[in-house]
């Protein structure tokens, strides 16, 4: 907090000096409770332009780029070598490199440059000039480039689905809940390790109560989480984490080549995956390198790039709070979604963990995403009350959703979400209730008690849950685990007890593993299994009478607020 000073002359007051109430009321406001520092170049804590950071350059000979942002290939770290062979498109570096950065950055803005314009040089930069062409734009000229450089024409959402009890029948209920209100991806993460299996089954299961076509992820340790995707129990995984310096990648045993390989285990077996990364990390590790926060996420970009990987997830994500604690630091984080679309990534584009007390704040953040529209505009809304968010919270969560519903409304943007009524969200948690126990009798697993369906139907939250015998769920979720036991299997038993629609969604999830359709950049399905993906659902956006037009059904479905008087009813 800032010293208090009354005098002008800069001098700081003596303790027990009288204090100014306006001050004083100022102190106790939410945003004074967020932490802030002033930048610190050497530390990597600056958000771009750092006065470190390499001057862009490139020099290729016979295909092979020799230097790199004032680096000769001998003296390339590991991402670079990596970026240089694997993410740069080398027959166009030198031209891309020469382009004007100021009127590229203007191409970014101008509603007339196409978005395969951008994208055919942008693919041949280097992190140092895709950080640099950004950092010519202000905020509403990075949205404006968003617009038009996601991936997909029609924007997305993801949510978070999750409790700190990881009570298997409200994971159910409450994904269940989740799809019905629209989002087109959940995930799910533990309290305790070993309830990994159970939560990504009690998602699974419950998601398909509300609609077909959910996308269903349970973000855990690697190597399970793999094995949770090839058994069946999830649809993508998108926690593959890459980071911006060699230091941080060592640290965790990995090299950008060990990160390639394992996305090839998830796309060998049909799972659509993307990488996380973001800006914050590095500096959080210690090992930022005193580069700046942008210029280290860009060559994050361009690993995840080089991996063949069809997406990321970047924004700060748990690393928020560093960013935006410094000058330009939410802006930052919106040009490294930018530069994710540049290159022709789907961007699932934060907007998850929580980062600020002020409600302005966590509003103000979110804007640029939400008005632009990105494929994922959140890459977790909590679904749930933030005290059973065990991402460690999230910026928007449960009590938000009439919020977000009435500014969807207002601004007439398409933010993912629709209202929904009562009814149908008690009809569909109690479906997945119902389901899950069912489920849980013919596996043999813990008895689901009427109980527990009733509570998970009507519940807010854990509070309102009875607690289960955690030791019982832990050996059971171990056994399925070790068990033969796959999605196909959890689909015969819906459908030889009552649940055929249910049976029907997941069996087709599971189709889809097979016909690989969405491991195309952005796919998401809607209900009836169709893929949206950036392949035939590509972002024409030049200007208006282009792009993604909120309109007819949709719209009147985002308009249809609950809280709204109806003239007809008077
Ligand atoms: N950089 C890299 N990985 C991140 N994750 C979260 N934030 C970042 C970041 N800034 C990863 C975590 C975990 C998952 C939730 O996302 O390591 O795997
Ligand atoms: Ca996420």
């Amino acid at each position: 907090m800032k010293e208090h000073r009354t005098d002008g002359s800069g001098a700081v007051e003596q303790p027990g000096a009288k204090r100014s109430k306006r001050f004083e009321a100022l102190d106790n406001r939410p945003v004074n409770e967020d932490g802030f520092a002033k930048e610190w170049p050497e530390v990597g804590l600056v958000a771009m332009d750092g006065p470190n950071d390499p001057e862009p350059s490139v020099r290729v000979e016979d295909g092979t780029v020799v230097e790199m942002d004032g680096r000769e290939r001998e003296e390339f770290d590991f991402i670079d070598h990596f970026i240089a062979d694997y993410a740069i498109d080398s027959e166009r570096a030198e031209e891309a490199l020469a382009a004007d950065t100021v009127e590229f950055a203007r191409k970014l803005v101008d509603v007339r440059t196409p978005r395969e314009e951008i994208v055919e040089l942008a693919t041949a930069m280097t992190p140092a000039k895709l950080a640099a062409v950004v950092s010519e734009l202000n905020t509403l000229e990075m949205m404006m480039a968003l617009q038009k450089m996601r991936t997909r024409k029609t924007p997305g959402n993801q949510a978070h689905v999750t409790n700190v009890k990881d009570h298997p029948v409200l994971i159910a209920a409450d994904a269940a809940e989740a799809a019905l209100r629209g989002f087109d991806e959940i995930e799910t993460t533990v309290g305790v390790t070993r309830y990994a299996p159970f939560n990504a089954l009690a998602q699974t299961v419950g998601a398909q109560a509300a609609r077909g076509g959910m996308l269903t992820q349970c973000a855990v340790e690697e190597a399970t989480e793999l094995e949770l995707g090839m058994k069946g129990f999830t649809g993508y995984a998108e926690t593959v984490s890459v980071y911006g310096t060699e230091s941080v990648f060592k640290d965790g045993d990995d090299t950008p080549w060990s990160k390639a390989f394992l996305a090839s285990g998830y796309a060998s077996r049909g799972l659509k995956m993307r990488f996380t990364s973001g800006s914050g990390s590095e500096v959080n590790m210690g090992q930022a390198e005193g580069k700046s926060m942008l210029y280290l996420e860009t060559r994050c970009v361009l690993v995840t790039k080089g991996c063949g990987v069809q997406g990321l997830q970047n924004g700060g994500i748990s690393c928020i709070a560093i960013p935006t604690a410094v000058p330009s630091g939410v802006r930052g984080v919106l040009a490294e979604n930018l530069i994710t679309t540049m290159v022709d990534l789907e961007v699932a584009s934060g907007n998850d963990q929580t980062f600020s007390h002020s409600h302005k704040r966590q509003m103000a953040r979110t804007v640029p995403q939400l008005l632009a529209g990105t494929d994922l505009i959140f890459s977790g809304y909590s679904s749930v009350p933030n005290y059973d968010d065990m991402f460690a919270g999230s910026n928007f969560d449960s009590y938000d959703y009439d919020d977000y519903n009435v500014i969807q409304r207002d601004l007439k943007v398409d933010g993912g979400l629709r209202p929904v009524d009562e009814a149908d969200a008690i009809r569909v948690r109690n479906t997945a209730a119902k389901a899950l126990q069912t489920v849980f009798r013919d596996l043999g697993f813990p008895r689901i008690t009427d109980e527990e369906i009733e509570a998970a139907t009507y519940a807010d939250g854990s509070d309102d849950m009875p607690d289960r015998n955690q030791a019982e769920d832990l050996d059971a979720a171990s056994e399925l685990m070790e068990s033969e036991i796959t999605g196909a299997d959890i689909a015969t038993i819906l459908e030889e007890n009552g649940f055929e629609e249910m049976a029907e969604n997941l069996l087709g999830i599971l189709k889809e593993r097979v016909s690989g359709d969405y491991l195309q950049t952005s796919a998401i399905l809607d209900e009836e299994f169709n893929v949206i993906s950036a392949v035939n659902d590509p972002n024409d956006y030049q200007g208006p009478g282009t792009g993604y037009r909120l309109g007819g059904e949709r719209w009147e479905e985002i308009k249809d607020i609950r809280q709204a008087f109806d003239p007809e009813e008077i």
